[in-house]
């Protein structure tokens, strides 16, 4: 290496050490409030922004979406979405609840934003640190269970607040849902002979 190098890598190395030392005191002194009522300050917002969105990106990139727009899945995440979600999330109709104006970060209104399926998945079933979103596969939410909240949210955006109360309403209550023998068998053709022998006189 010729020296002119060395030397300019040595001061690069030693800038390093004493950003990494100021970093650590920092960190160390308590100066930064961590009170959710201050909010961050840009470049820490935009730091923690991107590591969130490249963290989910990389994460949910190869989820293979099934096919949302069956109307019994629908139907079943509207049951888990109004049973669990509405009070960080909101509603058609809903103004902000009190535990939602408090938080830091907000919780989407996911009534009124549409977000990717698979990146709701993957929040929903995973979390987010250092947020209040919780991991809902940790408390014994299924995958299937997962996509039925998700394709909800497709739908949840621009719905009116009467269609959403009508759409809960008729959601199987929040537990395993049996997918539904109760439809009449509608194949009943009534070729069963009675035609053929005349009423007796
Ligand atoms: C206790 C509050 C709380 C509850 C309950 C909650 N969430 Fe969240 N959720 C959050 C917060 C806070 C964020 C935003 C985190 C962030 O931006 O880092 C979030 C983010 C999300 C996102 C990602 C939005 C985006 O734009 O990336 C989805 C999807 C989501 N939640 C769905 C749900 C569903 C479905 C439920 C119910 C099963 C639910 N959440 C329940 C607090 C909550």
């Amino acid at each position: 290496m010729k020296p002119r190098i060395k030397q300019h890598s040595l001061a690069v190395a030693a800038m390093l050490a004493i950003l990494a030392a100021g970093t650590g005191v920092f960190v160390y002194s308590g100066l930064y409030d961590i009170g959710a009522d201050d909010h961050h300050t840009r470049p820490v917002f935009d730091l923690l922004q991107t590591l969130r969105e490249r963290s989910i990106h990389r994460r949910a990139e190869d989820i293979k979406v099934p096919d949302l727009n069956d109307p019994q899945l629908i139907l079943k995440g509207a049951g888990q979405y109004a049973a669990m979600c509405t009070g960080c999330h909101l509603a058609p109709g809903m103004d902000d609840s009190e535990l939602r104006v408090g938080m830091y970060p907000q919780p989407p209104d996911l009534a009124k934003v549409r977000v990717d399926p698979k990146v709701a998945f993957w929040v929903i079933k995973h979390g987010i640190k250092m947020s209040a979103m919780p991991a809902w596969g940790m408390a014994g939410h299924d995958d299937p269970t997962i996509w039925s909240m998700v394709a909800f949210l497709e739908k949840l955006p621009g719905m009116t607040p009467a269609e959403y109360k009508a759409i809960v309403a008729k959601a199987p209550p929040d537990e395993d849902m049996d997918m539904g023998h109760d439809h009449a068998d509608a194949g009943h053709s009534g070729m069963d002979g009675t035609t053929e022998s005349p009423p007796a006189r």
